[in-house]
């Protein structure tokens, strides 16, 4: 009811509002008749909801009610009245109230200090020596000279710069450029590492490497060819498989899995495949063909521990062989590199282990198979 009232009086306002036609332009009087109309509204709205209401408290809120609306019908006149003053006091002063604001607001402008003159930085140039190769001709180490001041932080950063502004034959691999994607591993001074979370070391007198990763073929420049890896990575199955698949209609049920058994995947599910640890170990240079390497072994790792997968032993069996798991010798250069700081060489001494017998995958806490039922 209060809100009823209210709301007819606001209504009565607005249309008080709507009928109102804009001040003549020469015309002074419109404020004060604004002003008077505005005075009728209130009382109309106040005695209209005095009328309308039987109980003294809802008559009295809605009195409230009625003057909040004549508060807003004030500010609303007090718009009104802008420009209708603006316009008598224009012609008889022949200055506005807008317009000396826009004058003092003009003078602030006007007292502002100039602007303070960017300081020039000392040029620090570095030296980047990147490998170069295309088919058909001898692979080459090419310089060229950034001003860092004028080049983002990150090895990347330096690489897209030479690309747009001096060499546009440079060629390397990158998507992500936040070490999500994995497509820009190369070998900066020294190091297997993602491009774009490498940052410009600093020191100005020595020059900066890259080359593509070690141990590859080369389809161009700094872009490796990546199928030995894939193929590698195949071969192990990498996806979840189910004893009883055929029975598990698909969309029925999720392959839910208990945060405790989750646990066990953290430290693996974060690899994102860039191949640095594999190019960085040693008996992966020599045995490339046959051994796994370590970037493969810790997803095979990944699999074979996952509590939702029921074909542990068919993926453990797949490893027995003196090269696919066995040429790892614990050198850690795999652990060392990754720029995920992950740990590939614990997870292949876990592998050793479950192979020996020496530890058994833990029964799940959560019966995935119970939920298809
Ligand atoms: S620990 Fe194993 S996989 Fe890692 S670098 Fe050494 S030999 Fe290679
Ligand atoms: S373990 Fe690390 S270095 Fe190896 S592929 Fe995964 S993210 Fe890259
Ligand atoms: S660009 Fe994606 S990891 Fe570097």
């Amino acid at each position: 009811m209060l809100g009823r009232v209210v709301h007819k009086s606001r209504i009565n306002v607005l249309r008080y509002f709507c009928a109102k036609k804009a001040p003549p332009p020469g015309g002074g009087d419109g404020g004060s008749k604004t002003a008077s109309e505005v005075d009728k509204a209130k009382s109309e709205a106040a005695s209209k909801a005095a009328a309308a209401m039987p109980s003294d408290k809802v008559a009295a809120a809605a009195a409230k009610g009625a003057d909040k609306a004549a508060k807003g019908a004030d500010k609303a006149a007090k718009c009104a009245e802008k420009p209708a003053k603006a316009d008598g006091q224009k012609q008889a002063s022949g200055k506005s109230a807008a317009e000396s604001a826009c004058k003092d607001k003009d003078k602030g402008k006007g007292a502002t200090s100039p602007p303070a003159q960017k300081k020039k930085m000392e040029p620090r140039i570095k030296t980047f020596e990147i490998y170069r190769w295309k088919p058909g001709e001898k692979p080459k180490m090419q310089t060229y000279n950034l001003d860092l001041n004028e080049c983002g932080m990150m090895v990347l950063d330096a690489l897209i710069k030479i690309k747009n502004e001096k060499d546009q034959t440079l060629t390397f691999r990158r998507s992500c450029r936040e070490g999500i994607c994995g497509s820009c591993s190369m070998n900066i001074g020294g190091i297997n590492t993602l491009a774009c979370i490498c940052r410009i070391d600093g020191n100005l007198s020595a020059p900066l490497r890259i080359y593509p990763l070690p141990h590859m073929y080369v389809i161009r420049d700094l872009v490796p060819d990546m199928s030995q890896f894939y193929e590698q990575y195949r071969i192990i199955q990498p996806w979840l498989q189910r004893r009883n698949e055929k029975k598990e209609t698909k969309g029925c049920a999720q392959y839910l899995q208990h945060p405790d058994d989750r646990l066990h995947l953290d430290g693996l599910v974060e690899c994102i495949l860039c191949a640095c640890c594999q190019t960085s170990c040693p008996s992966y240079w020599w045995n490339s063909d046959r051994y796994l390497g370590p970037a493969v072994l810790m997803q095979a790792y990944r699999w074979i521990i996952d509590s939702r997968d029921d074909v542990t032993e068919k993926r453990l069996r797949q490893l027995v062989d003196p090269y696919k798991l066995y040429r790892c010798h614990t050198i850690l250069n795999c652990t060392n590199t990754c720029p995920k700081n992950l740990n590939p060489a614990r997870a292949i001494i876990k592998l050793k282990q479950l192979l020996a017998g020496y530890k058994k995958k833990t029964e799940p806490k959560l019966e995935t198979a119970k939920l298809f039922k």
